[in-house]
C-alpha cells in the first residue's frame, strides 16, 4: 500500500521520514525516463498543469514545465506581471479561477510565507509550494536530498552543513526539515545576524565559523544572501562576508575528497561560492537541477493520486 495520499505538497516539515522516502523512491523510478531516447510517460495524460510564478525562477518553473511534459500533461504557464494580479485581483480570487478553468495542479511560487498553505486549505485542485518567502521549498529539499542519498546511498549519520543567509532561506528550512527527519545531522554556518543560535531549538548545531566544519562534512550546500528579502545590513560588507564564509579554493582543498559541494542557485560567482569551486569535481550543483525533474515529476505523480511507485 502506497505511504502517500496527499493532494498537495506544501512542505517537508508536515511530511513524514516515511512520505519523504516515498516521494525519493517515487523520483528514482522516474529518473530513468529522462534518460530514454523517448522521456515520455502517460501518467499524467488529461491532467492540466499550471504553473503560477509571482516571484522570478529559472529552474524550478522549467523543470516542473519538463516534469509535467514528461508525464503527458498539458501545461500553462502564467507569471505575476502577465496576470490580472495587476489589476488588483486577490491571489485567492486568481487561484478559484483557475481552477475553474479546471487545472488540476497549480504549482506555486509567491512570496508571501503560508501562501501555498492557504490555498491547499481552500481548493480542490492541488497545490504544489514552489517556494513562499522564506518558508519552505519542499521540491528544493527533495532534490537536493535525492542528490545525496543517490552520491552516499543513505541520509541517515551524514554530516551537512548549510552555509550562508539561513534566516532568509526556505531552501534551508526544507533542508532542514527533510535532512533531520532522515537522520543527518545538521550543522548551519553563518554571521550571527543571518544564523541566529535560535535554530539549534530545530535540532541542528550552528556554528560562526565556516572553518570549524570543512573537515568533517560530508556535504557543504552553500546558500546566496537574499538581497531581497532583507531590509537592512546583516554583515559589514560582502569583503568580509567572503572572507569570513565564502568557499574559496584554499578553504574548498580541505574538504574531504568524498565531500559533494551543492548549491541550489542562482550562484553568485565570488561570494559565497568562489567559480573554480562551483566548476570543480566535487561540484554537484548541475546534478541537483537535473534531479529536480525526477523529483518534480515524483511530486505531480503522487499529488496527482498516481498509485504506488511506478515500476
Ligand atoms: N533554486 C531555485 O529555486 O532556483 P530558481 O529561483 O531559479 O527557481
Amino acid at each position: 500500500m502506497s505511504t502517500w495520499n496527499k493532494k498537495d505538497l506544501v512542505g517537508l516539515d508536515a511530511l513524514t521520514a516515511e512520505e519523504i522516502t516515498h516521494l525519493l523512491d517515487t523520483a528514482m523510478a522516474f529518473k530513468g525516463v529522462g534518460e530514454r531516447n523517448l522521456k515520455k510517460v502517460p501518467a499524467l495524460r488529461g491532467k492540466t498543469l499550471v504553473n503560477f510564478f509571482v516571484e522570478p525562477s529559472t529552474r524550478t518553473r522549467t523543470s516542473f514545465e519538463i516534469a509535467a511534459m514528461r508525464l503527458s500533461a498539458d501545461v500553462v504557464n502564467i507569471t505575476a506581471t502577465a496576470s490580472s494580479l495587476q489589476k488588483g485581483e486577490t491571489l485567492k480570487d486568481t487561484a478559484l479561477n483557475l481552477q475553474a478553468l479546471r487545472a488540476d495542479i497549480i504549482v506555486l511560487r509567491h512570496s508571501s510565507p503560508g501562501s501555498s498553505n492557504f490555498l491547499s486549505e481552500r481548493l480542490n485542485s492541488s497545490i504544489i509550494n514552489a517556494g513562499d518567502g522564506a518558508h519552505e521549498h519542499p521540491t528544493q529539499g527533495l532534490l537536493d536530498i535525492f542528490t545525496i542519498r543517490e552520491k552516499f546511498g543513505r541520509i541517515e549519520g551524514l554530516n551537512v552543513a548549510i552555509i550562508g543567509d539561513i534566516l532568509f532561506s526556505r531552501v534551508a528550512r526544507s533542508n532542514i526539515f527533510g535532512l533531520l527527519k532522515l537522520g543527518a545531522n545538521v550543522t548551519l554556518v553563518g554571521p550571527s545576524t543571518l544564523v541566529p543560535k535560535r535554530f539549534e531549538k530545530l535540532g541542528v548545531k550552528v556554528r560562526h565559523h565556516i572553518d570549524d566544519i570543512l573537515e568533517s562534512a560530508d556535504v557543504v550546500n552553500l546558500l546566496r544572501i537574499q538581497h531581497e528579502r532583507q531590509r537592512k545590513e546583516y554583515f559589514p560588507g560582502l569583503g568580509e562576508y567572503i572572507s569570513l564564509f565564502g568557499l574559496t579554493k584554499l578553504r574548498a582543498a580541505r574538504l574531504s575528497p568524498s565531500c559533494l559541494i551543492m548549491h541550489p542557485g542562482p550562484i553568485n560567482r565570488g561570494v559565497e561560492i568562489d567559480s573554480d569551486v562551483a566548476d570543480s569535481s566535487q561540484s554537484v550543483i548541475l546534478d541537483q537541477v537535473t534531479n529536480g525533474i525526477a523529483v518534480r515529476m515524483a511530486v505531480l505523480y503522487s499529488c496527482a493520486g498516481g498509485a504506488g511507485i511506478p515500476a
